[in-house]
């Protein structure tokens, strides 16, 4: 009992001192009781907040962004997995060199929105070139098997079935750019994205850069639920 109570003392003030440290964070705690404005959220999205630039520069304003695969798609991302990743980014869990210093100007309140305003939005799907057929299969294999001999499980074991994703927490793979999903591999790998330490970060560590090119092009291929929401727009 004792050790249990000393524990979540622990945890309580850890908890504080984060709140000290963020500054407006028990205000912001207190905003965040509001309901998300979806519409204030598009006007984010468009024309930016806070000193903050457009969303839509990058992500474009349906959330596809661009073929270049240098910006996540982020539409029908769950509001929840959006909001985390700006806290992550602002909280340096993430880093960054443009998404930090955005997600730490924003308010939270416009975080909310814009989060549930691209949440809500299917986002198109731009023609990519085709990757090559074997490079694919071999993806697909670590995808929906996983890797034995490696003692890597199939990723679509979290990512849902073909990568469609399993809201609020884990986020789609299907569809998403090739570049963008080879390039967070790699963040893991190195330890500058430390956000799920005991899965994605010991995942990414066992997986070697064949591995990373062959499930990154697998998924951008791959049109599953997102793809779905998105025809019937
Ligand atoms: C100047 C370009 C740029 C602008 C403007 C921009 N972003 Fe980003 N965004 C990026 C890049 C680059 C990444 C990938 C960062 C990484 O690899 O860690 C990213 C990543 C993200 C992610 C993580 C997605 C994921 O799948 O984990 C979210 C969420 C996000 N941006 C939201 C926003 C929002 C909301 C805005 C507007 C307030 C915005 N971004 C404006 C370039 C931009
Ligand atoms: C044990 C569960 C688990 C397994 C297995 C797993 N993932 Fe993940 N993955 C997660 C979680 C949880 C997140 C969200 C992390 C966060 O909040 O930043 C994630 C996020 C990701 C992201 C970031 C997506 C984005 O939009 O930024 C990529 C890329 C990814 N996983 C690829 C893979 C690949 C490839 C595999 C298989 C080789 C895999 N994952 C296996 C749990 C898992």
């Amino acid at each position: 009992m004792t050790r249990i109570n000393r524990a979540n003392a622990a945890v309580a003030m850890g908890c504080l001192a984060l709140l000290c440290l963020a500054g407006p964070a028990p205000v912001a705690a207190q905003d965040k009781q509001r309901p998300a404005e979806v519409d204030r959220g598009a006007v984010i999205a468009a024309q930016g907040a806070a000193g903050v630039p457009a969303c839509a520069q990058c992500h474009a304003f349906s959330g596809g962004s661009d073929g270049s695969g240098a910006f996540p798609r982020i539409a029908g991302q769950s509001a929840y997995y959006l909001e985390k990743q700006m806290r992550d980014f602002a909280s340096s869990v993430r880093a960054n060199a443009i998404m930090t210093p955005i997600a730490k100007a924003l308010p939270p309140n416009d975080t909310t929105d814009v989060a549930a305003f691209y949440a809500g939005n299917s986002g198109q799907f731009l023609p990519l070139a085709a990757a090559d057929a074997a490079l694919v299969e071999k993806g697909r294999q670590l995808a929906r098997v996983g890797d034995a001999a490696k003692n890597i499980q199939a990723c679509n074991n979290c990512h849902g079935p073909d990568g469609a994703g399993i809201p609020p927490a884990i986020p789609y793979l299907a569809g998403q750019y090739a570049q963008y999903i080879a390039f967070e591999l790699q963040m893991w790998k190195r330890g500058h994205r430390k956000s799920s330490p005991d899965s994605m970060a010991l995942v990414a560590k066992q997986l070697d850069d064949q591995q990373i090119a062959a499930v990154a092009a697998y998924y951008q291929q791959v049109r599953g639920a997102a793809s779905a929401a998105a025809s019937t727009r």
